[in-house]
């Protein structure tokens, strides 16, 4: 059976350059299948919601997590941090916190911004948010896109920039190979 790798974008903007950059990846290798993981819909995180049973579409998006084998986030950078709706979803995938769906599950981040910094603000804080979650983010490696709307055609919604494929494959390739090498710690 091919890998599964998750796609979760961090923008829900309909022309979100994040998106398509995260759609990229999905012609980058012929080993691993794709499946996008989607957080619009999903409610405010909050506490009292959960007494009674996660929402349906909560217990969806906590399966689709389950499913498969890594999850690649891309997303955009917000003042300086995580966008709101993805910290919202991180939070919901969280819970139960001793067991949740996250809790050792390979994740490589990637972000993208017409600006010059690439994201890294962000990055360095979704790091730490799942470093929280017992998440095992591939190391050492930064996948920081700048300038981003000059490597896109935002009409035909494709990545054109050479190379940014390059740079994208092969932290695609230090994912997939990250997936088989996480460490096991109980
Ligand atoms: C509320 C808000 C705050 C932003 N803050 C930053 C920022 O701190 N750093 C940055 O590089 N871009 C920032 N931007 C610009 C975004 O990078 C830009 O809107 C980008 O296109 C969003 O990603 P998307 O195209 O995937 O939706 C901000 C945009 C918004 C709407």
């Amino acid at each position: 059976m091919p890998k599964t790798i998750g796609l979760i974008c961090g923008s829900l903007r309909e022309k979100s350059y994040n998106r398509i950059i995260a759609q990229s990846l999905t012609d980058m290798s012929d080993s691993v299948q794709f499946r996008w993981i989607e957080i619009k819909e999903l409610p405010l995180f909050n506490e009292d919601l959960e007494v009674g049973g996660d929402p349906v579409v909560v217990t969806s998006f906590k399966s689709s997590i389950q499913e498969v084998d890594g999850i690649i986030i891309v997303s955009p950078e917000y003042n300086s941090g995580i966008p709101g709706a993805l910290k919202n979803a991180l939070d919901w995938a969280s819970r139960p916190s001793k067991s949740s769906v996250l809790s050792r599950k390979p994740v490589g981040l990637i972000g993208a911004t017409p600006g010059g910094l690439g994201t890294a603000f962000a990055q360095m804080q979704i790091r730490q948010i799942l470093e929280a979650m017992q998440v095992h983010v591939l190391p050492f490696q930064k996948m920081l896109i700048s300038q981003v709307h000059e490597k896109i055609d935002s009409d035909q919604k494709v990545l054109t920039d050479e190379k940014t494929k390059r740079y994208l494959q092969r932290y695609l390739q230090q994912f997939i190979h990250w997936i088989d090498h996480t460490p096991v710690i109980d």
